[in-house]
């Protein structure tokens, strides 16, 4: 007998992202699912049902009173036969629909009547992503279990910068991936507990400034989301960062380095922990004559600020005899002769693993969307991961982590 094709219903509503949908309807059927585009009558201005049904090799549905596809009760049918529910580009109106539950057009409706997993990757102008009625949208639609991809940041349609940008095709495919698998399959992280760092640290010189850093938790926190889409249950302990708390991750945020020490010893007391991953930018010093209050400009000049040393929280982490993480990975940003520095951080620390990167400002990769990874483990063996985006990088990362013996 003939195995039934896995099923994708692809939700595409109006906005400029709506033509990189379509890629997304190549990519999937060339991983073997059946697509059946479903588009609102926004994306209709963007894009034509044509383009889609031509790539999905399916009818286009547009419509909610269709005749032809009423007969067939076209909405229930759709929402029976999906294995997955994705909707790509989600715009700033259809997510308040979804949320508020409202079913006026095929693609809201066939979202209320569906039982299978939904993934939403919304795509609008920044300022609408963090406006608070979006925000209590998404997270209205987190707590009804929709996994939300991105959006990223970068430049958007509207020439403005910021997250807005939809989430690229490959991640949603590889998102819809691990949603399907994860309702059929074991995960490969299932019943494991990940701890991660992320982020810089910020110390006080006063209360209104800090020492601080470039890092911009990115690596951490596609890691974080990395882990929970193969199965595990994620702490993140977070400085201080622009990003959004990853779905179905446990986010601890903290200012400083003795503050995320703390965390993760809490995280750690908590319940064994499998793998901890230690991305953080941690300060390596703190201001020991830290003021009170504002520092004033005044006669005597400038403030002489004097640092002390901060703990090294994978050291103390690596080095704990009660509690210590089954496996601990270390970061390590280098800027010359990455692979031998990465070696003796790797010992000094008494990790099991380092991940070294480049971070010379040549490599763009501080701060940046994209990373190359070496990963050196304490037994000698060395991998290469290559130039590729944060999240893929961190996926890879994490292929390579839980095969680890
Ligand atoms: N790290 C940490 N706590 C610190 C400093 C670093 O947990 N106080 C961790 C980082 O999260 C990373 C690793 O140690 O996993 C290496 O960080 P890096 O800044 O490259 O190393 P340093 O120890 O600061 O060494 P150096 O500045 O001499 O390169």
């Amino acid at each position: 007998m003939q195995k039934k094709p896995t099923t994708v219903v692809l939700i595409i509503t109006g906005g400029i992202a709506a033509y990189r949908a379509l890629e997304l309807i190549r990519l999937l059927r060339k991983e073997g699912f059946r697509v059946r585009p479903v588009l609102t009558k926004g994306a209709r201005a963007f894009i034509t049902p044509l383009s889609a049904a031509a790539l999905a090799g399916e009818k286009a549905h547009a419509e909610l009173f269709s005749l032809t596809d009423e007969t067939e009760m076209g909405h229930i049918r759709l929402a029976r036969e999906a294995d997955a529910v994705v909707v790509a580009p989600a715009t700033a109106d259809f997510m308040a629909k979804a949320a508020h539950g409202l079913a006026d057009d095929l693609a809201s409706t066939l979202l209320l009547a569906t039982t299978a997993p939904v993934l939403m990757a919304p795509a609008m102008n920044p300022r609408m992503w963090t406006h608070p009625a979006t925000r209590r949208n998404t997270a209205q639609l987190r707590a009804d279990g929709v996994e939300i991809i991105g959006p990223e940041s970068g430049e958007v349609a509207c020439g403005e910068e910021g997250e807005g940008r939809m989430a690229e095709p490959a991640e949603i495919l590889a998102r819809v991936l691990a949603l399907i698998q994860g309702r059929s399959a074991e995960l490969p992280l299932s019943g494991k507990r990940v701890l991660i760092t992320a982020g810089p640290t910020h110390e006080p010189i006063d209360p209104v400034r800090v020492l601080a850093n470039r890092s911009s938790g990115r690596m951490g926190y596609a890691l974080a989301e990395a882990a929970r889409e193969k199965g595990a249950e994620v702490v993140l302990v977070s400085g201080p960062v622009a990003l959004s708390a990853p779905a179905g991750v446990d986010v601890r945020r903290v200012e400083t380095a003795e503050e995320m020490l703390r965390a993760v010893r809490q995280a750690l007391a908590e319940a064994p922990v499998d793998i901890g991953i230690f991305t953080a930018a941690v300060a390596d010093w703190r201001v020991k004559n830290a003021s009170a209050s504002k520092i004033k400009k005044g006669p005597e000049g400038p403030p002489v600020l004097e640092l002390e040393e901060n703990p090294d929280i994978l050291a103390t982490i690596a080095q704990a005899r009660a509690g210590r993480p089954k496996l601990v990975v270390g970061f390590a940003a280098e800027t010359e002769n990455i692979a031998r520095n990465a070696r003796a951080k790797l010992k000094r620390k008494g990790a099991d693993i380092i991940v070294a990167n480049d971070v010379s400002e040549k490599t763009g990769i501080l701060g940046g969307d994209e990373t190359e990874l070496l990963v050196i483990s304490r037994t000698g063996e060395e991998t290469r991961l290559p130039r590729q985006s944060k999240r893929a990088a961190a996926r890879a990362l994490l292929d390579l982590l839980s095969r680890h013996p």
